[in-house]
């Protein structure tokens, strides 16, 4: 269908003013009066909706029929010219066809609706500004990251989505399986025998054991894609299908890859302030007060680092009474992440050097012989966004530590293949992209991040 777009049109601001052009798009809101009717025009390339005038001296009634409705989808052919507000420019129409007709029954027709109530409308609800600028910024965000690792000299691999092994050994793998409900298979094994790949599968956890494979070969790789979890947690920040974005790099300590993620979670903040500055006005307008401030600084200054030990210090010493108490040892909850960086750093902060036994066993062991080179990128208002670790690349003590946990040592064979042929020091982590986009927009919901999210119970 032969049309400009409505962002060129603001884009190209002089050389369309005063010419014909021919626009589609959804109707976003429409006033009508006597003489003139007005409808703002949205195709999904800009925050901005587009004016487009109608003069009812020229047109028939029924050639306007439905064009106001709000949700119909129209083509309007006619001048462009300034508008009423400075900076706005807006079609004086000349022909309309209604490309899709809407009725009175499309459920967006309050201005605004609680996000809970858009849940229940996802296939519609990226209808919204809020959805659109979402989706917008995803969409660059995900360039960003690509970006940022294609000027440093990363290779894009794609890793599998069913697995034969579980990564973070944590056990929340969703079994991917042919065989259908029989009262009479009588043991996991039968079970399996009788299973397309005749043993346990899944779907991937975390693309890292893989990717390790991969930059034991090809020096620096990432992975970006789907990841799943049969997390039983129903919070804000769990999803059951999320993206991660997975570096994995050879010959790099834990401050190597400590490096490597502040310099991209920087660049890909920068990068987002660059491209999306509308976007970004949007949701700090209705979303959180000094939205562009709190990401600027990002973009500019040094994220901060504690030791778990120092940080378990902080938070017994902080006086107050948290729900679950601190020692060292316990894994950090998200009310003791939430006082380390909204109440303590105010920015991020890489907590860094876990105890050992609360952290997958694929880390490195420290000398102390109780804590691991990992460290989890905490931000205030959400919490972790990256898993970050140097890698265990002594054969003997991964050996250990899958056995200390009481995992099947044939699942990790190739893996631990790695430490007897040419094994390197090397690091990575994993950025959950649902996580940073909850920090970039000031969305409170994992939810509102995806277009049909996935959660326990919930399946739209
Ligand atoms: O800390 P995690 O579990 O680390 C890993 O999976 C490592 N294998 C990554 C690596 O080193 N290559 O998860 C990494 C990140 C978390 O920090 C979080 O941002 C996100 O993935 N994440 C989730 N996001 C949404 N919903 C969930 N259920 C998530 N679980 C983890
Ligand atoms: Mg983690």
């Amino acid at each position: 269908m032969k049309h400009t777009e409505l962002a060129q049109l603001t884009k190209q601001k002089d050389a369309f003013l005063g010419k014909q052009v021919t626009v589609c798009g959804w109707v976003r809101t429409s006033r009508d009066s006597k003489n003139v009717a007005f409808v703002e025009l949205n195709d999904g390339s800009a925050m901005k909706h587009t004016q487009i005038v109608f003069d009812k001296s020229k047109f028939a009634a029924e050639q306007l029929a439905g064009c106001l409705n709000l949700g119909a989808a129209l083509k309007v052919t006619g001048t462009l010219v300034v508008g009423m507000k400075a900076e706005a420019v807006e079609i004086a129409a000349e022909s309309a066809e209604l490309l899709g007709a809407c009725d009175l029954s499309y459920p967006l027709q309050k201005k605004r609706h609680t996000m809970e109530y858009l849940r229940t409308i996802p296939h519609l609800r990226v209808r919204t500004n809020t959805f659109n600028a979402m989706f917008r910024i995803r969409s660059q965000l995900s360039y960003a990251i690509h970006e940022f690792f294609r000027k440093n000299g990363f290779y894009y691999v794609h890793t599998p989505i069913i697995t034969g092994s579980d990564c973070e050994g944590a056990g929340e793998i969703f079994k991917v399986t042919t065989v259908g409900f029989a009262p009479g298979i009588k043991s996991e094994q039968e079970y399996c025998a009788a299973d397309f790949f005749g043993r346990p599968a899944g779907l991937t956890v975390s693309g890292q054991l893989e990717g390790e494979v991969m930059a034991t070969a090809m020096g620096k790789i990432y992975t970006f894609g789907p990841t799943f979890r049969a997390e039983n947690s129903n919070t804000t920040r769990h999803a059951a299908e999320f993206w991660q974005v997975e570096p994995e790099v050879a010959f790099a300590e834990i401050d190597d890859i400590i490096e490597i993620a502040t310099d991209m979670i920087k660049f890909i903040t920068r990068y987002v302030l660059d491209n999306c500055a509308d976007e970004l006005k949007f949701f700090e307008e209705r979303f959180e007060a000094g939205l562009i401030a709190k990401l600027e600084n990002v973009a500019n200054s040094e994220f901060a680092r504690v030791d778990y030990t120092d940080a378990i210090d902080i938070l017994r010493k902080s006086g107050k009474d948290f729900s679950y108490p601190v020692e060292w040892g316990c894994d950090l909850q998200t009310e003791h992440e939430r006082y380390l960086t909204d109440e303590v750093y105010k920015k991020p902060v890489f907590v860094v050097n876990y105890p050992k036994d609360i952290k997958s066993f694929y880390m490195k062991l420290n000398a102390d012989g109780k804590t691991v080179a990992a460290t989890d990128l905490l931000v205030p208002g959400v919490g972790e966004i990256i898993g970050c670790s140097e890698r265990e690349n002594d054969y003997d003590k991964l050996l250990k530590a899958i056995s200390d946990r009481g995992m099947k040592l044939s699942d990790y064979g190739n893996y631990l293949d790695l430490r007897r042929f040419g094994s390197v020091p090397h690091s990575g982590f994993g950025l959950g992209l649902e996580r940073m986009l909850m920090y970039v927009t000031g969305i409170g919901n994992i939810r509102d991040t995806q277009i049909f999210p996935r959660t326990k119970n919930y399946l739209a």
